[in-house]
């Protein structure tokens, strides 16, 4: 059972996880936040020990072993722009890569546009989810899903999964990955107002495809080129060899 108070005694943000809500079952840490009302503060993080309709990217499925990982949500409600959510996103994943490199010392390689792979297998996973009013945001939620002490994966799966035990070769400390994950969170939170350049940076120094050539599968859509660049915003710069362009969504397999 995660430990609340081990979790808390190392938290070292200001806002991130101080309004922080524990259950043990929920549907999905995302979709409670983006359709409750109970909760709407800013910051608010919700860790559920078992998700029975936890969502991936591109309506897929995330299945993750109860007890065993982190699955948990962030609600963000202010200090954020429209123009940064792409930032915070990425910032997002070189925040969870960050943190493991931190304690168990795996590195991390980042796969656009936010997935955590250790020795190319994917650890981790991110999905953004916002509601608006009007033309603003009212609340923008990150969800995270990191497989840390999960022995083994059954499936079929885009790319292979892993968990911090199996690279690491020894069980971690849920709570004191999570207490870092959200202290790094924080200051890049923060960074992607005040230095998205930076971030881009940081996230582009761990990005191994960058330069190569890849094709990128968007529902029936395929794109071939090479990963030039990701774009002040975010996007990623894919050069066809005629043109670039600009690439909002995706999956990127090297060729
Ligand atoms: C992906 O890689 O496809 C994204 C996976 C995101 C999974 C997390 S687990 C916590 C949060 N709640 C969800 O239903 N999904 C995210």
């Amino acid at each position: 059972m995660f430990n609340i108070e081990k979790f808390d005694i190392k938290l070292d943000t200001d806002v991130i996880g101080r309004n922080f809500v524990y259950c043990e079952e929920i549907d999905s840490t995302n979709s409670f936040l983006i359709n409750t009302k109970e909760y709407d503060k800013h910051g608010t993080v919700l860790l559920s020990e078992n998700q029975t309709q936890g969502k991936g990217r591109k309506d897929r499925i995330w299945l993750s072993a109860a007890d065993q990982n982190l699955t948990f949500s962030i609600l963000l409600k202010e200090d954020f722009s429209h123009e940064t959510i792409n930032i915070i996103n990425l910032g997002t994943s070189l925040a969870v890569a960050q943190a493991i490199e931190n304690q168990y010392q795996l590195p991390c390689e980042l796969k656009w546009p936010n997935d955590v792979l250790v020795n190319q297998k994917k650890v981790a996973g991110i999905l953004l989810e916002s509601t608006s009013m009007g033309s603003e945001i009212e609340k923008l939620v990150i969800g995270i899903g990191i497989n840390v002490n999960q022995p083994n994966f059954t499936g079929k799966f885009n790319i292979p999964p892993t968990s911090i035990k199996k690279e690491f070769k020894n069980s971690a400390d849920r709570e004191r990955l999570l207490s870092e994950v959200l202290n790094i969170f924080e200051e890049i939170f923060k960074a992607s107002q005040t230095n998205p350049g930076q971030i881009l940076e940081d996230w582009k120094s761990r990005c191994q495809m960058l330069g190569e050539k890849i094709r990128i599968e968007d529902g029936e859509v395929v794109k071939f080129g090479v990963f030039e660049d990701i774009d002040k915003n975010g996007f990623m710069i894919l050069n066809s060899g005629n043109k670039r362009e600009l690439i909002h969504a995706g999956d990127i397999i090297l060729r």
